[in-house]
């Protein structure tokens, strides 16, 4: 791994062992991208990718130049310079001026990497885990600075960028647009993935074609979203989850983003993403500077599930901050499902006496505890206790929850305010809206605002007050709604185009001081489900409610879809009641859990209601999640096959050693009289007989190559099973050759 720059050929070349990413110093300064794969040697001069015979139509800085930006392959595309493309940067200048040009001025290359001020970013925990490079570029005419910043890890295939824009000269500029990344690829035979869908069913992996003109996907509802995920994988079109080369793109960011791909008349493909620009403007004085979010960028030549375990294993080492990084969950007992806001204490105590007779581990107490909240029409903003339900308060609560032998978790909604709260009432300028004109409501409430410091204070001092008074051990923090009407009243004209960005920030720097005051505390994003699941939050939150839809069968989909993106310890995953509340179907408490184990796993149901025979189960669950829950979290993730594609899907995990592994496959629909199906495993050690839930005694390179038989030897499985069942193969390594 290292960063190399080539004085000679005025190239950098970042590199490790699995790809090579080439940037040289072009005609005039220009930063230009020269290659993006496999390895390569570097001691060659790239540079002729750039240079082009003159041609009609096509624009060049010097009258008689070969070299012209339309048909280049940039780093950073400005606009209105003669590239045409998708630019990367837009900056108002106080002429009215929108054309800057940056030329390269210095670079540095350091070991580690530096954080990125207010923002969530990846981190090193030793120096030498990366290397990074910084490209100083600036327009000698406006003043405005652009640094162009990578980092490559030692450890994976990726390499992460942003970029920071200063004001270096004495006039006032406008950023109205600053994309973290821009990446020129020489040619457009690739397809594009992205992860989409909506409350209840969030990231289905979506393939388009992008051979011609824009393909994108944003968000401008103020989070990232349930519609579209933001990341995004650019594959060849033959790549699949086994083979083939794919890059992929995780913005570090909560909030409205923009991912573009732009497939030119020339052959050339231009991917970029960021904060959205639109209703973004940034004034920057002379002396400010701005820091993009971060993307992070992974590259593969072996498949997709090469590409995602390399994102998985990123995150979970190099992002997440807590104290439970790269620990096992705690299996928990949510009471949502089971009571709503209809509660009072001994209700709670009796639900979770029963979690702990079943051996969970930590005890949720969901929304409803606060302020006038018996109903969604009131109390949020009013973080005090509701003590009419619950008389001795949460520290009472959570003693009593402790004494159980249980941890204590509680839910917060700390954005948002109903219009019936003792806090609307005393600020109503503490909500966006605007100016004389109807406020609009999700799901009753508003939205606080959060550019506004005195807002993020003053619920940073009520959480504080009861998080410091009681023994709390794990916050579920929601966030139910979309920003609409993005207006932060009293507030000067020209700063309301940094109000979605001011937001988030607001939003992430709540979750510093909580985390900072806190460490103790596993913090679970949570947005109606997974509105706002994405690297950001990752970051605050090792674990993210991954869907409000606890169903079995539909979470096999989202779940399997969430994979090509985030790591499975980040997936938020319950048994619930059956039938399910969200579809109305059936499935076995068994069935339920073999999809719930993939990922923190617990029950969102009253265990007193259930038979005792499924209680039976739920304590061999829980025994057997204590056993493998680090196998799930953190081990090696395949898909293996695609419930979005297939009657039956399969996925498998494999520990580093190899030694153990756990498939399970889940059949939608009971086709009578089918034939015998063989699902193929990956990740084995092909020298190795496995032991296949204590039975048969399989080589690995059989059960890769041949794959694993789901006839049952016992009963006929596709004539006994009904729907949506699931089955697990517990394999387990015996012999070594
Ligand atoms: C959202 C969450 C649920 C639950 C409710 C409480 O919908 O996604 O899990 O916490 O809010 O109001």
């Amino acid at each position: 791994m290292g960063i190399i720059f080539n004085e000679q050929e005025k190239q950098f070349h970042i590199f490790n062992k699995a790809l090579s990413y080439v940037i040289g110093i072009c005609q005039d300064g220009d930063i230009g991208q020269l290659y993006f794969g496999k390895p390569i040697h570097t001691e060659q001069k790239l540079q002729d990718y750039q240079s082009f015979g003159i041609r009609p139509l096509c624009c060049n800085e010097k009258d008689d130049e070969k070299y012209t930006k339309e048909l280049a392959l940039l780093e950073y595309p400005a606009f209105g310079d003669g590239d045409f493309g998708s630019s990367a940067y837009e900056v108002l200048q106080e002429n009215g001026s929108r054309v800057t040009k940056f030329t390269y001025q210095f670079h540095r290359i350091y070991k580690g990497k530096a954080p990125i001020p207010g923002l969530p970013a990846t981190y090193t925990n030793e120096d030498d885990e990366a290397e990074s490079l910084e490209i100083v570029c600036r327009d000698l005419i406006s003043g405005l600075e652009v640094t162009l910043c990578y980092t490559v890890w030692e450890n994976y295939s990726a390499i992460c960028r942003h970029t920071k824009l200063k004001n270096t000269g004495d006039k006032k500029l406008k950023i109205e647009q600053a994309l973290s990344c821009n990446v020129d690829f020489p040619d457009t035979s690739f397809t594009w993935l992205q992860f989409e869908g909506a409350w209840g069913r969030e990231r289905s992996p979506k393939e388009r074609d992008i051979s011609s003109g824009i393909t994108a996907i944003e968000s401008l509802r103020g989070h990232s979203s349930a519609n579209y995920n933001p990341f995004v994988i650019i594959k060849r079109k033959n790549a699949d989850d086994f083979q083939g080369e794919a890059f992929g793109f995780n913005l570090v960011y909560s909030g409205n983003y923009i991912a573009k791909a732009q497939a030119d008349t020339f052959g050339k493909l231009r991917f970029n993403m960021g904060i959205n620009p639109k209703w973004f403007q940034w004034p920057l004085e002379p002396g400010e500077e701005f820091h993009t979010p971060e993307v992070i960028i992974t590259y593969t030549s072996n498949g997709l599930n090469d590409l995602s375990q390399n994102i998985h294993r990123l995150m979970n080492n190099n992002l997440v901050r807590s104290a439970y990084k790269n620990k096992p969950r705690p299996i928990l007992l949510n009471n949502w499902e089971a009571t709503e806001m209809d509660f009072d204490e001994e209700k709670i105590l009796k639900i979770a006496r029963k979690g702990k007779e079943a051996g969970v581990e930590l005890f949720v107490l969901d929304d409803g505890w606060f302020g006038k909240r018996n109903d969604d029409f009131a109390g949020l903003g009013d973080w005090y206790v509701n003590t009419d339900k619950l008389p001795d308060g949460i520290s009472g609560l959570s003693k009593k929850i402790n004494d159980l032998g249980l941890k204590f978790g509680l839910w917060i909604e700390p954005e948002m305010v109903n219009e019936d709260s003792d806090m609307y009432r005393q600020h109503p300028d503490w909500v966006l809206a605007a100016p004389y004109r109807p406020r609009t409501l999700g799901r009753h409430q508003m939205v606080l605002d959060y550019s506004k410091p005195e807002v993020v204070d003053n619920i940073y001092n009520q959480l504080h007050e009861v998080i410091s008074n009681a023994s709390i051990d794990y916050i579920k923090w929601d966030m139910n709604r979309s920003i609409t009407e993005c207006y932060s009243q009293d507030v000067d004209k020209n700063q309301q185009g940094m109000v979605y960005h001011k937001y988030i920030m607001g939003v992430y720097s709540l979750y510093e001081r909580l985390r900072k005051a806190f460490p103790h505390i596993l913090f679970e994003s949570c947005a109606s489900g997974g509105a706002r699941f994405d690297a950001g939050m990752l970051y605050y939150a090792p674990q993210a409610w991954c869907s409000d839809d606890t169903d079995g069968h539909e979470r096999v989909k989202i779940q399997y879809g969430t994979s090509y993106g985030y790591p499975v310890s980040m997936v938020g995953s319950h048994v619930s009641a059956s039938p399910n509340l969200q579809t109305h179907r059936t499935m076995t408490i068994d069935d339920r859990a073999n999809v719930a184990y993939y990922g923190t796993f617990g029950y969102e149901l009253d265990l007193n209601e259930i038979s005792a025979e499924e209680f039976d189960r739920v304590k061999e669950q829980i025994k057997f999640m204590k056993e493998y829950r680090e196998l799930f979290q953190y081990g090696n993730y395949y898909r293996l096959q695609s419930p979005f594609e297939n009657n039956i899907s399969a996925w498998m995990v494999v520990s580093d050693d190899k030694q153990t592994a756990i498939v399970t496959t889940h059949k939608t629909e009971n086709i009578p009289n089918w034939g015998i199906e063989r699902i193929k495993l990956q990740g084995l050690n092909p020298d190795i007989v496995y032991t296949i839930n204590d039975k048969d005694d399989i080589y690995g390179d059989y059960l890769m190559n041949a794959g694993i038989s789901l006839m049952n030897k016992e009963r006929n499985w596709y004539e006994s099973d009904g729907d949506y069942t699931t089955h697990m193969y517990i394999l387990k390594g015996k012999v070594t050759k």
